[in-house]
């Protein structure tokens, strides 16, 4: 299968809408309670005692909100943010520089801090826990000068869609780590609500719980979503989106009623089909529908585990029957 294309024109323009929505702070940001009020504390508590605020790890599946809450929480602690990603940080020297730059109290957003390359990743050792790092300049040899230099003291937020990839050394070292969770209906809800009224798109209470029902819990597609649905609403009608233009582009688009798109079927119809359901290693899968297998791991799998399709098992992945069920396709005898 091909993989899908996304021009610049079209990837700047989902972008661009991306930052118009996010929220700038904790009071807007929709759902993830739990982390909001230790968060919240955790802030409160910093600037009371006006230090800066502990290393912040956040992790879970893409288009959950982690790029929106580092920038919410630079806003709340008043200071600056600067963003980078792991493999855009290529040199000891480049983390070194970024850091310098940065006044005490600063963020240091380092967004799929899982693909930093090792020597990067020890600098952070120590520029982490005692805000110095130790530099050796020359060649070596009688030349070799090792450097003491200080840093600012700085909060790093780091953001991963695979905590299970980062070092034990590295993750030890962030005072608070905090797992994104997927999004429930109502909460999909409101931020489609809440996206509509900044995008002035009027929007019903049925059309706004038809797009939450098919967001796959993620507040990225509920957004993408509602723009595609913008754009058939004043085409096609009066600009209103109700339930049925909801349900029309979704169908349009090929998201199926719970959210599923042509990828997550393929993977389900490829595991049953060619595997007997299971069980299977992704590889394998990967390989037979032309996906990376890291995108599969990251992106698909995630939620298929969520609703209870995938069921992960130590032999490999196997699809279960709720799965079979919502493709109408039989459930094997043996397997009853
Ligand atoms: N809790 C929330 N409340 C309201 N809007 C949200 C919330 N979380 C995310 N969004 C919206 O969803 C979109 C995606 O969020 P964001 O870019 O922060 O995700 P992410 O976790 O960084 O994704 P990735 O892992 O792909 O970088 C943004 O446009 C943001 O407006
Ligand atoms: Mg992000």
């Amino acid at each position: 299968m091909a993989k899908r294309i996304i021009t610049t024109e079209k990837m700047s323009e989902d972008v661009r809408l991306e930052s118009s929505l996010r929220p700038q702070y904790l009071r807007d940001y929709i759902g993830q309670e739990k982390l909001k009020s230790t968060l919240t504390v955790y802030i409160e508590a910093a600037k009371k005692r006006g230090e800066t605020l502990d290393h912040v790890l956040l992790f879970g599946p893409p288009g959950l909100g982690k790029t929106t809450l580092a920038n919410i929480i630079a806003n709340e602690m008043g200071v600056d943010i600067k963003t980078t990603s792991g493999p855009a940080i290529e040199k000891p020297g480049d983390i070194v520089a970024i850091i310098k730059g940065l006044r005490e109290g600063d963020i240091l957003f380092i967004d799929e801090i899982h693909r930093l390359n090792r020597q990067v990743e020890e600098i952070l050792y120590s520029a982490m826990e005692d805000f110095f790092i130790d530099v050796v300049i020359g060649t070596g040899g009688t030349n070799a000068k090792s450097m003491h230099i200080k840093l600012p003291k700085f909060t790093l937020i780091g953001a991963t869609t695979r905590a299970g990839m980062l070092t034990a050394p590295l993750r030890d070292r962030f005072g608070i780590v905090s797992r994104m969770d997927y999004y429930n209906e109502q909460e999909l809800k409101t931020i489609i609500m809440n996206s509509a009224r900044k995008l002035s798109v009027p929007i019903d209470a049925e059309g706004a719980a038809e797009l939450a029902g098919r967001s796959r819990g993620t507040p990225r597609l509920a957004n993408r979503f509602l723009k595609r649905v913008r754009d058939f609403a004043q085409v096609t009608g009066d600009g209103h989106i109700d339930g049925e233009i909801a349900r029309y582009t979704l169908d349009m688009l090929d998201v199926d009623r719970i959210g599923l798109d042509h990828i997550d079927r393929a993977i389900l119809t490829t595991m049953i089909e060619k595997f007997a359901g299971g069980p299977v290693g992704t590889a394998a899968v990967a390989t037979t529908i032309g996906e990376d297998q890291g995108t599969i791991e990251d992106v698909y799998e995630p939620y298929l585990v969520q609703i209870g399709f995938i069921l992960r098992t130590q032999r490999g992945r196997v699809v279960s029957r709720e799965a079979y069920e919502h493709l109408g396709m039989p459930y094997p005898e043996e397997k009853q």
